[in-house]
């Protein structure tokens, strides 16, 4: 059951329902569940058809997505649940629009994921006024969480979730929950509408840190779901001490949230690695 001290909201990482029942029946409650284009390709379903050599069409692949995520909400109706338009670098904004317009009537309770790219801010300016919930997903620096608070600023609160990859960023030797607290730092400046999703969780401290820090939420794989519960799925005290190892610290940054989203320097080298591997992996599932 969810503990009585627990702030953070925990979802699930990934795209197979199977998964969502277990976590469901493990802890007693999951309060929503992400998903991306690689996730979708793990899912059981669709690499058992791979193995058999049957790629997708283009429309059948999107109905497959859609019966995921329509099972998913089932499962977890009162949660959120993410889905994610496909965007390459040529993607252009109107056309991630088309598709959150799709995938946002697919479930009642979608925030559609839009990369956090030039074209991936405008379009989530765009879809903010069109009342289409977002979450801006490949966040790897601090200018590119101010950009996403300055790009959807007049959205209501729970609206927009931002999305910082942690795991990937200590993947290359950098201490990824610098950049959470960082944010939160920044964010304490904000009107608060932005949501702090911790994402790509590697392992169980990355999941008891972002908890700690107080992140609105945290995105884990079901393994670390599973890790939690048995260890008896606790909210860390002031006595826990995240190792950050021999991880090269991220410095806090002083930005003006106040200016425009345009005068960041929101590039990143893995977003655009990011993008491309989700676009690949989409892509793998397709017939020619
Ligand atoms: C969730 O929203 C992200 O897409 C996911 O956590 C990425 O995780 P990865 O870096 O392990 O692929």
């Amino acid at each position: 059951m969810r503990p009585t001290d627990l702030k953070t909201r925990i979802f699930l990482d990934g795209g197979d329902p199977d998964e969502t029942k277990e976590a469901l029946k493990l802890i007693g409650f999951v309060d929503g569940q992400t998903t991306n284009p690689s996730l979708i390709a793990k899912n059981p379903v669709a690499r058992r058809r791979m193995e058999r050599g049957e790629k997708f069409t283009r429309s059948e692949i999107l109905s497959f997505y859609r019966d995921v995520v329509g099972e998913l909400t089932s499962l977890i109706p009162e949660g959120s649940i993410s889905v994610e338009v496909y965007a390459d670098s040529k993607t252009a904004a109107d056309e991630m629009i088309k598709q959150a317009e799709e995938m946002f009537s697919w479930i009642p309770n979608a925030h559609i994921k839009l990369p956090t790219t030039h074209e991936g801010l405008k379009a989530a300016e765009q879809a903010i006024k069109s009342g289409i919930r977002v979450n801006m997903t490949l966040c790897f620096t601090q200018e590119q969480a101010a950009a996403v608070y300055i790009a959807t600023k007049g959205a209501r609160k729970g609206d927009v979730y931002v999305s910082p990859f942690i795991g990937r960023l200590d993947d290359r030797g950098e201490n990824g929950m610098d950049l959470i607290s960082n944010i939160i730092e920044m964010y304490k400046k904000g009107d608060g509408h932005v949501e702090l999703l911790t994402a790509s969780v590697r392992n169980l401290d990355h999941h008891l840190y972002a908890l700690k820090l107080g992140s609105d939420i945290v995105t884990s794989p079901f393994k670390i779901i599973r890790e939690w519960f048995e260890k008896g799925n606790f909210v860390p005290g002031n006595d826990y001490i995240y190792d950050k190892k021999n991880l090269k610290p991220i410095a806090f940054k002083d930005l003006d949230m106040t200016r425009s989203w345009q005068d960041f320097d929101i590039s990143h080298e893995l977003t655009d690695k990011g993008l491309a591997k989700f676009a690949s992996d989409w892509n793998s599932l397709i017939k020619e």
